[in-house]
């Protein structure tokens, strides 16, 4: 635990060592960020900007944050989640002198306690810019301004998580009641990370209860078909097999929701030669599913057949605790949505007669009423951060690579409050700068062809309604 009275909590200091050289391996497989560094390290175009982040702290999101500041900017970090903080790079983060609040295995209150401290900088002010993940600082600003104006937080203590953001507020305005307004008004924006904390922000955006510009990294298409897709391929089954040590083949997975993370986890799945049934309730996502081979069911149906169950859905009560009674002995049970409630795990561990036994860290053995045992991975949170250490550096690269650029057009112009996309020039540009880390090259068009398909010679190659 951190020692008091330093700017930061990570798990143990002596760390730093190991992380560092961990962070450093990270960084020769993020091509984008590393040409970010050469590009804008000497004009240092986010000086004297604040950056809070609340993102999973790894690797990956080390480069991230030392990117930011050789860009020019004084950052303060948490994670996005409890168990996705690498202790070696965060301890490397604090040795480095930022300062960083994330221990893995941190409990809620310490969650948002230390989100609280990452959007507090020591003159007692809020940040200018914030990255965030899934929707959580953007929440604790939100829930926070209303409390200050007089709304009750009644409605959060229905769960866990809602109960300690609520004290964390409470916390924060015996000590500062004007803390959330001031935080507001100094606010340029913050860029979103991923597709549940986007849908948060347009959800608060139809309400008219936006309160800042907030940029949708997550659809930038070198974000959401690269690192959601490409990245669960290779994180899902890897946080499968460390927590369990699994055969794959042969097994029976069933896959609930065909977006971008479905595909990858039910392409990983497949390659693995498990046979893959896919739960969807949107038609064209159901109909790719069938495209590419999988079956499409109804999850009640199959559940006392299937081995591993994975819920990629970013949806509420996708399993429930009638499902899991339903369950065949020994099944696998994971989540690799953003939030834990994809999975009834409130419900589950309510429940009366079901008995948990602690295989190892975020994994469980859950014995239901019926006699079955079930093994839930990470608590039902993110299994590809909570039982592995998340995606590949080189596809986080390309996500963050959008992320400074988000940033960066925060910073650089003041926008109005709404939600908003990185163009597609943007976008081709993030992708350009990993070709050549892979070897590719590519073909030029000559003017010719650029006239006869309608397009400029150098990009943008496709209109905004491309899909890709
Ligand atoms: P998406 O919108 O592309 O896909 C979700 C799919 O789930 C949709 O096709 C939707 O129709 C389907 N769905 C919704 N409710 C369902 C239900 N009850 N049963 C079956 N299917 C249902 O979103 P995405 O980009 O694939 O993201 C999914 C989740 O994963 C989000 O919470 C996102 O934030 C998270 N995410 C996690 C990681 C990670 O590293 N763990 C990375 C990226 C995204
Ligand atoms: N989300 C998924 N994988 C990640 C990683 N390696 N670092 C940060 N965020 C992630």
């Amino acid at each position: 635990m951190g020692t008091k009275n330093r700017d930061y909590a990570v798990k143990d200091i002596a760390l730093a060592h190991l992380g560092r050289r961990q962070v450093s391996m990270a960084a020769d497989e993020m091509p984008g960020l590393m040409a970010l560094r050469k590009e804008y390290g000497r004009e240092k175009p986010l000086a004297g900007a604040r950056i809070m982040g609340s993102l999973h702290m790894t690797c990956e999101t080390a480069v991230l944050i030392e990117t930011l500041v050789e860009l020019g900017a004084r950052v303060r970090w948490a994670s996005s989640n409890i168990f996705s903080t690498n202790d070696g790079a965060a301890a490397a983060i604090a040795q480095a002198g930022i300062p960083v609040f994330a221990i893995k295995g941190e409990s809620l209150t310490e969650y948002w306690e230390f989100a609280q401290k990452a959007l507090t900088w020591p003159d007692g002010e809020g940040p200018d810019l914030i990255v965030d993940d899934g929707g959580d600082a953007a929440v604790l600003l939100h829930q926070g301004y209303e409390a200050e104006q007089g709304k009750s937080l009644d409605a959060l203590v229905a769960t866990e998580d809602g109960r300690a953001l609520k004290a964390t507020i409470k916390k924060t305005l015996d000590s500062d009641s004007t803390f959330f307004s001031r935080a507001i008004k100094r606010l340029r924006g913050l860029s979103e990370e991923t597709t549940t904390g986007v849908m948060r922000l347009l959800q608060l955006h139809k309400e008219e209860k936006l309160l800042f510009p907030a940029y949708n990294v997550n659809d930038a298409v070198t974000k959401s078909k690269f690192d959601n897709t490409y990245g669960a391929r290779e994180s899902l089954v890897d946080a499968i097999k460390r927590a369990t040590d699994i055969m794959v083949a042969g097994k029976s997975a069933l896959v609930c929701g065909f977006g971008h993370v479905g595909k990858g986890a039910a392409e990983a799945l497949a390659a693995h030669k498990a046979r893959v049934l896919i739960s969807e309730v949107d038609p064209i996502c159901g109909l790719q599913a069938l495209m590419a081979g999988y079956s499409l069911v109804n999850v009640e149906k199959v559940l006392p057949q299937v081995d591993i169950i994975v819920t990629a859905t970013g949806n509420k009560d996708v399993i429930t605790v009638e499902h899991m009674r339903q369950m065949k002995d020994c099944s696998i049970l994971c989540n690799i949505g953003h939030f834990d409630c994809e999975i009834q795990m409130a419900e589950l561990n309510a429940l009366k007669g079901v008995e948990r036994e602690v295989i190892k860290p975020q994994t469980s053995r859950y014995t239901l009423p019926e006699g079955h045992s079930i093994y839930i991975l990470a608590e039902g949170r993110l299994v590809n951060l909570g039982c592995a250490t998340g995606h590949p550096s080189f596809v986080m690269s390309t996500s963050f690579t959008n992320q400074v650029l988000a940033q960066l057009a925060l910073w650089q112009k003041k926008h109005n409050i709404g939600v908003f996309e990185l163009d597609k020039k943007s976008d081709e540009y993030v992708a350009r700068l990993h070709l050549a880390k892979l070897g590719g090259s590519l073909t030029e068009l000559t003017s010719e062809q650029a006239n006869y398909i309608g397009v400029p010679q150098s990009g943008p190659f496709k209109e905004n309604s491309y899909r890709y």
